[in-house]
C-alpha cells in the first residue's frame, strides 16, 4: 500500500493499494462474497449507488444523528473528537505500560501527543464540545446550493434496507433471509489514523438480514451471525487468541441498534474494532416506511401475516480485515526453525495470497525458462495467480516470495528436462516435492 498522492506531498490518511494489496484486498472480498453470498441460498447480492436521494439520510437518521462531539482548541484552532481527548488523558494519569512500537516510550501515538499539547505552547484550551456531522457533502448538477446538496454514503446498509422491496419482490426470499454487498463508504473522521484501520474513504461488507419481528428472534440471529463472523477470520487464518468479542455498553449504542458486538482484534497500536454484529430491529424500514410514505411489510405466506421484519446485520471493514489477516500473517523467523533469523515468512492463508505460484528456471539456458513459461500458460488458463523470476540464487527467489505470502514455488532443473518432473516447495513447512509436469495442475489446484 502507497499513501495516496504521494507525488504531491500525500492527502492525510489516504491510501492506495499497490498491485499486491489490491490483490490481496480482491481475494478477501472474492473468499466474503463465495461464502456469504453464493454460498448459501438464504442471501442474495446487491451493489447500490453510492451517491442516493438525500432523503434516504434523512429517514435513516444519519443526518440528525450521524455526529461526533467535537472540541476546538481556543488557542490553534485545531478540533477533535471529544472521546479520543479523553482517552489520550487517560493514557496519562495512568501510564499504558504499551511497548515502544506501539506509540513511543510514553505510549502515545503522534496523534494522541497532538491532543495533548497546542502547536501555540501548553495545553489545548478547549471550547463546549460541538457535534459534527460525518458525512461528506457534494453537489448534483450545476448548482451549488441547499437544493442540490448529496452526500456520499457513510454505511453500505442503507441501499440495502431502500431496495427490500426490489429484492423480495424480485427473488422470491423468504424470510429468515439476507442481502449482501461490499462497496465504499465514506466518513468524514476527525481523527483518522493507525495506516488503514481509520480512513475516510473505506470498504465495508455487510449482511443486511431479515427476521420474524420479535427480539427472540433478533437474539437468536444475533448470536448465530456473531459466530459466522468470528469464523471468517479464524478459517481464514486469524490466531483465535487475538480476537475478542466486546457488547456495546449502552451510551455507545449508534441510534439503529437495540444491541451491538464488536469482533475486535489485537492490532500492534492495542484492541480495537474489525468487525461488528447490529440488532437494528425494524427502525431502518419503518423510517423508509414513515419518509417515503410507501409500506415496507413483508407478507409472510407460512403464517398469513404482514409485518416489517426486524433485522440483525453483521457487518466488517474490509481495509481493516485485510490489515488483520496481514499482521496475523506476519512472521519473523528467530533463526531456529530453518530460516535465517529476522527473515520473514508472510503466512497467508492460500486462498488470500496475491500470487499463488511463483516458477523458477534454476538456469537462464537449456530450455529451462522455456519450460517455466509453458507452466506458467498452464496455471494462467487455470486463472491461477503466478510469477516468474529468474534472477538470484534459488534461495534468494524463495526469500522473496516468502515475502509477499506466496505458497507455492516451482524450480524447473535438470531433472525436469530428462524425466518431466519438477520441485514444488511448500511456504511454510519449507519441504520440496518432485511432481511429474503432467499432474503439476491438479496437484497444485488441489493444494490451494
Ligand atoms: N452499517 C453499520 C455500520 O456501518 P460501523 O461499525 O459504523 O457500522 C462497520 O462500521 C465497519 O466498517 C466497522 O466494523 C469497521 O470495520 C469499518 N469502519 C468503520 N469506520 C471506518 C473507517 N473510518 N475506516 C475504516 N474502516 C471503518
Amino acid at each position: 500500500m502507497y499513501p495516496a498522492s504521494e507525488i504531491y506531498g500525500g492527502f492525510a490518511n489516504a491510501f492506495d493499494y499497490g498491485p499486491l494489496g489490491s490483490q490481496l484486498k480482491l481475494n478477501l472480498k472474492n473468499e466474503w462474497w463465495k461464502r456469504f453470498v453464493v454460498g448459501r441460498d438464504d442471501i442474495v447480492g446487491m451493489d447500490s449507488a453510492i451517491i442516493q436521494n438525500p432523503k434516504v439520510w434523512e429517514a435513516s437518521g444519519h443526518l440528525g444523528s450521524f455526529t461526533d462531539p467535537l472540541v476546538e482548541c481556543k488557542k490553534c484552532h485545531k478540533r477533535f473528537r471529544e472521546d479520543h481527548v479523553e482517552e489520550a488523558k487517560s493514557l496519562i494519569s495512568t501510564p499504558p505500560n504499551l511497548p515502544s512500537e506501539r506509540g513511543g516510550k510514553d505510549g502515545l501515538t503522534p496523534e494522541q501527543k497532538e491532543m495533548l499539547v497546542c502547536a501555540s505552547g501548553g495545553e489545548h484550551d478547549f471550547a463546549e464540545a460541538k457535534n459534527f456531522n460525518l458525512m461528506f457533502k457534494t453537489f448534483i448538477g450545476v448548482t451549488e446550493d441547499s437544493t442540490s446538496t448529496a452526500y456520499l454514503r457513510p454505511e453500505t446498509a442503507q441501499g440495502m434496507f431502500i431496495n427490500f422491496l426490489n429484492v423480495t419482490q424480485s427473488s422470491r426470499v423468504k424470510i429468515p433471509f439476507g442481502i449482501g454487498q461490499i462497496g465504499k463508504a465514506f466518513r468524514n473522521e476527525i481523527t483518522p489514523g493507525n495506516f488503514t484501520f481509520r480512513t475516510r474513504e473505506f470498504e465495508q461488507a455487510e449482511i443486511e438480514y431479515f427476521v420474524e419481528p420479535s427480539l427472540d428472534e433478533s437474539k437468536k440471529w444475533f448470536t448465530y451471525w456473531l459466530a459466522r463472523w468470528k469464523e471468517f477470520f479464524t478459517d481464514f487464518g486469524i490466531k483465535d487468541e487475538n480476537l475478542t468479542i466486546r457488547a456495546h455498553d449502552k451510551s455507545e449504542l449508534s441510534h439503529y441498534s437495540a444491541g451491538t458486538s464488536d469482533i475486535e482484534y489485537d492490532f500492534p497500536f492495542g484492541m480495537s474494532e474489525l468487525a461488528g454484529v447490529a440488532q437494528r430491529t425494524k427502525f431502518d424500514l419503518e423510517q423508509h416506511e414513515k419518509h417515503s410514505g410507501i409500506e415496507q411489510k413483508y407478507f409472510d405466506e407460512a403464517n398469513n401475516k404482514k409485518y416489517i421484519p426486524y433485522v440483525v446485520e453483521p457487518t466488517m471493514g474490509v481495509d481493516r480485515a485485510t490489515l488483520a489477516f496481514l499482521v496475523d500473517a506476519y512472521d519473523e523467523s528467530d533463526g531456529t526453525d530453518g530460516r535465517e533469523k529476522g527473515e520473514v515468512t508472510l503466512r497467508l492463508d492460500p486462498r488470500l495470497a496475491p500470487i499463488k505460484v511463483a516458477v523458477f528456471p534454476l538456469m537462464k539456458k537449456e530450455g529451462m525458462p522455456e519450460i517455466a513459461k509453458e507452466i506458467i500458460a498452464d496455471l494462467r488458463s487455470a486463472g491461477v495467480a503466478t510469477f516468474y523470476d529468474e534472477s538470484g540464487s534459488i534461495g534468494r527467489r524463495y526469500r522473496r516470495q516468502d515475502e509477499i505470502g506466496t505458497p507455492f514455488c516451482i524450480t524447473i532443473d535438470f531433472d525436469s528436462i530428462k524425466e518431466k518432473t519438477v520441485t514444488v516447495r511448500d511456504r511454510d513447512t519449507m519441504k520440496q516435492e518432485r511432481i511429474k509436469i503432467s499432474k503439476l495442475n491438479d496437484c497444485l489446484l488441489e493444494k490451494l
